[in-house]
C-alpha cells in the first residue's frame, strides 16, 4: 500500500472510532469507599471500550438525594444516559415515557436466559426491557467486630432477639458501643426491617409491608416489632443522629462498636478497609431472620437519548453491566452477589456464598421477600410514607407503638 493510501486508511479508522465513541453520563449514589471502588470498575470497563464516563454521583445512602436530583434533570429535559433506579420506581419512570427500549440489546445478549425471571420482569415495562440489573444485595444481615465480641465474652453471633440483647449488655459492660448505626429516615427503616421480619415472621412482613394490610400494620406483631426496635435504641451511641451508614460501619471496622444492622454493601466497606470475613468481622442473618432473605436488586434504567454516539455508549454500558467480567469484579467489591445466573462464585467469600445459597433456597421456601427499606416492595411515595412514620417513632421516645401503628395505617391508606 502506498504511504498516502495508508494515511487515508488510518484516518478513516480513527474517524470511524471517534464517531462511535460516545459519552455516557451515569447517575448513582455510590460514594462510600467500597461503593466508589465498585463503580470505578464499571468506569474502567467503559473506558476500555473507548467510551467517556461522565460521573454524576449524588451522595446519600439509599439514594433519596439522588432521586430528587434526577427528577429535576428529567423535568428540565436533560436526563443522564443511565440512572440508578430500582424496584417499582422503574415502572413509574417508564410510564412517564422517558426510558429507552433496550429490547434489541436484551435479545442479542439473551438476557431472558441469563436472569432469574422475577428479576427480568422487574426490568421490563409492558414487556420491554428499560433497565439492566447489576447485583443482588441481601439486606437482613447483622455484621460484627470479631475483636469486640471476643473482648466482651460473646462466643457466637446471636440468633434470637433475647440472645442479642443479652450479648449487647455484655458488650456495653465491656465498654464498647453495642450497635453502630447511622441516623436518617432511610437508615432507621433499614434497621427496623430485620427487626420486624425477625419478630413477626415472613407472613406478617408480606401482609404489612408488601400488601399494606391494615390488620397487619396495626397488630400485636407490629407492636412487638416497634417495642423491640425501641429497645435496640438503648444500645446505640449519642452520635448516631445524622451519621452516614458507612461511618457506622467504620465504627465496627475500628473495633469501637460490636454490631451493625445493614445490607451487604457494608461488606464492601470492610473489604475496602482490608478486613477479612470470618476473621476480622462476622456476618450472619439478623436475629430471627434465618430462613428469610430481604432482597435488593440494584439496576440502571436507561433514558431516551437523541445523539447517535451517546446511544451507542449507552448500549455499551448495558452490555458491560451484564457481562460476566463486570458481574464478578463489581460484586466482589460491592458486597453483593451477581444477578447473572450460573456465575462462578469461587472468588467470592463465605458471606457471599451464603447469600447466593440462601437466595436460591428462600426463593423455593417462600422466605424471599422484597426489601421495603431499599424501595423494592412499594411505590416510592408509599415507601417514603412508611419511612417517615418509623423514623418519627425512632426519634420521639414519647410516641407510643399504638400511635405509630395508627400513623402507618393512615399514611398508607390512599394507595
Ligand atoms: C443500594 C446500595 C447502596 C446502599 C447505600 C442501597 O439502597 O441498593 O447499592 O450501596 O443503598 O448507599
Amino acid at each position: 500500500m502506498k504511504l498516502s493510501h495508508m494515511a487515508t486508511a488510518v484516518a478513516l479508522v480513527v474517524a470511524g472510532s471517534a464517531a462511535m465513541a460516545g459519552e455516557v453520563e451515569v447517575l448513582h449514589w455510590w460514594t462510600s469507599g467500597g461503593e466508589a471502588k465498585s463503580v470505578g470498575e464499571l468506569k474502567k470497563i467503559m473506558q476500555a471500550k473507548g467510551d467517556t464516563w461522565k460521573d454524576f454521583a449524588v451522595a446519600g445512602g439509599g439514594g433519596d438525594n439522588a432521586m430528587t436530583v434526577l427528577k429535576s434533570r428529567v423535568v428540565a429535559g436533560n436526563p443522564p444516559a443511565a440512572a440508578q433506579i430500582k424496584g417499582p420506581a422503574i415502572q413509574e419512570w417508564a410510564a412517564e415515557g422517558v426510558l429507552a427500549n433496550l429490547d434489541p440489546i436484551a435479545k442479542a445478549e439473551k438476557w431472558d436466559s441469563l436472569l432469574p425471571k422475577a428479576v427480568a420482569d422487574g426490568m421490563k415495562y409492558k414487556g420491554n426491557y428499560v433497565a439492566v440489573p447489576v447485583n443482588v444485595h441481601r439486606v437482613n444481615w447483622m455484621w460484627a467486630s470479631s475483636d469486640v465480641l471476643k473482648k466482651s465474652g460473646v462466643k457466637s453471633m446471636p440468633t434470637t432477639w433475647d440472645q442479642f440483647f443479652a450479648d449487647a449488655d455484655k458488650i456495653k459492660k465491656a465498654g464498647f458501643i453495642p450497635v453502630a448505626t447511622g441516623g436518617n429516615a432511610w437508615n432507621d427503616f433499614t434497621t427496623f426491617e430485620p427487626v420486624a421480619l425477625g419478630v413477626g415472621g415472613v407472613k406478617f412482613y408480606n401482609d404489612a409491608f408488601v400488601k399494606l394490610d391494615p390488620k397487619a400494620l396495626n397488630s400485636p406483631a407490629m407492636k412487638k416489632s416497634l417495642e423491640t426496635f425501641r429497645k435496640l435504641k438503648g444500645y446505640i451511641d449519642q452520635g448516631a443522629v445524622g451519621r452516614d451508614w458507612n461511618l457506622a460501619t467504620a465504627m465496627v471496622i475500628q473495633g469501637k462498636a460490636g454490631f451493625q444492622f445493614m445490607g451487604d454493601w457494608a461488606k464492601g466497606e470492610f473489604v475496602a478497609a482490608g478486613k477479612v470475613p470470618g476473621k476480622d468481622f462476622l456476618c450472619a442473618a439478623a436475629p430471627g431472620n434465618a430462613g428469610s432473605y430481604t432482597f435488593n436488586v440494584d439496576s440502571f434504567a436507561m433514558f431516551k437519548l437523541k445523539d447517535a454516539a451517546a446511544q451507542k455508549a449507552q448500549a455499551d454500558l448495558a452490555v458491560a453491566i451484564m457481562s460476566p467480567e463486570f458481574q464478578e469484579i463489581f460484586n466482589l467489591n460491592k458486597g453483593s452477589i451477581p444477578v447473572r445466573l450460573n456465575m462462578d462464585m469461587s472468588k467470592f467469600d463465605d458471606c457471599a456464598k451464603l447469600s447466593a445459597k440462601e437466595f436460591v433456597e428462600t426463593a423455593k421456601s417462600g422466605g424471599l421477600v422484597p426489601s421495603v427499606s431499599q424501595d423494592m416492595a412499594l411505590k416510592p411515595a408509599m415507601t417514603g410514607a412508611l419511612k417517615d412514620v418509623v423514623s418519627q417513632f425512632w426519634n420521639d421516645d414519647k410516641m407510643t407503638p399504638e400511635t405509630a401503628m395508627t400513623n402507618m395505617v393512615k399514611a398508607t391508606s390512599n394507595q
